[in-house]
């Protein structure tokens, strides 16, 4: 049996990178998953692959920075499923790159809405559920990232230390009625948006961010899909208000990174 088995899980930004792989996972240790993206292409593929292989998932497209498609993707998981048992909180985009005082005010807003308001509506639409359950758990992708400071994602940083702080007010809040929530803070991941980020600005980047994380390489998306099974699952039944760092050692290390300076 699973480690998820009969569970209703809700994952957003699902079509590629970290979401994708968490969908994977959860749908693998047995949970439904309902998938949210934008790519409407790439999230139908997922779901056709996770059905080939008898999992049992559905695509809904989702926009998380409307209001309206994170209300939709959620309940129609519940209609479909009867009740919803994981949410997470995963699209992000990266805007970054560049001193605070060259980002536009549409650069921001857009960021905050993606990142930030996000969580707060995945959150707010998906509580009524869990506490009329008397239960649930709800992972926020947070990041390295709102732990550290790196030249160049101010708004980025801001928003995912945001993202932990909701996280630790929310758990103290929804713990009596069994509600778990935590974060994850990746380090670096080998994803499509890191590899935006290699093409924008060069190779030197990638050698640096192997430098940066003392396990000696960047991390794989199974390796957050892991951290977000366990924290999804009745093995953490006692967890909540937590970030856990998923960093190879990143947050715990000096800044140390040579090709950059
Ligand atoms: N990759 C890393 O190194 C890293 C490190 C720390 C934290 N994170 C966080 O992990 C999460 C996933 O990152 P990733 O690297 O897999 O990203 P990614 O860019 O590789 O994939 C993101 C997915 O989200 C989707 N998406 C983008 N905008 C969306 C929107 N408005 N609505 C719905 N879906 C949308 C994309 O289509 C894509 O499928 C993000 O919260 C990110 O901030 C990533």
């Amino acid at each position: 049996m699973g480690r998820l088995q009969g569970k209703i899980a809700v994952v957003t930004g699902a079509a590629d990178g970290i979401g994708h792989a968490i969908s994977e996972a959860m749908a693998t240790e047995g949970a439904h998953v309902f998938a949210g993206d934008i790519d409407d292409r790439k999230g139908e593929a997922l779901v056709a692959e996770l059905k080939a292989k008898g999992l049992a998932a559905d695509y809904v497209h989702c926009d998380v920075s409307a209001e309206a498609d994170i209300r939709n993707l959620i309940q129609t998981a519940v209609d479909k499923g009867g009740r919803l048992d994981i949410l997470v909180n995963n699209a992000a985009i990266a805007i970054g790159g560049m001193p605070v005082y060259e980002m536009t005010d549409d650069q921001w807003h857009r960021l905050i809405a993606v990142n930030l308001t996000s969580v707060f509506r995945g959150c707010k639409f998906a509580l009524p559920h869990m506490i009329r359950q008397k239960g649930g758990a709800i992972i926020n992708m947070a990041s390295a990232q709102g732990h550290v400071g790196l030249d160049g994602w101010t708004a980025y940083a801001g928003a995912k230390g945001a993202v932990m702080s909701m996280t630790r007010q929310m758990a103290v809040e929804f713990g009596p009625h069994n509600v778990r929530i935590n974060s994850i803070s990746p380090g670096t991941i080998a994803t499509p948006m890191n590899d935006k980020i290699v093409a924008e600005q060069g190779d030197h980047i990638a050698r640096a961010w192997v430098k940066m994380h003392p396990i000696g390489r960047i991390g794989k998306t199974s390796e957050i899909a892991e951290a977000a099974v366990y924290l999804a699952s009745d093995a953490a039944g006692f967890t909540t208000g937590i970030d856990l760092r998923v960093d190879g050692g990143l947050t715990a290390a000096p800044r140390f990174v040579p090709d950059l300076v």
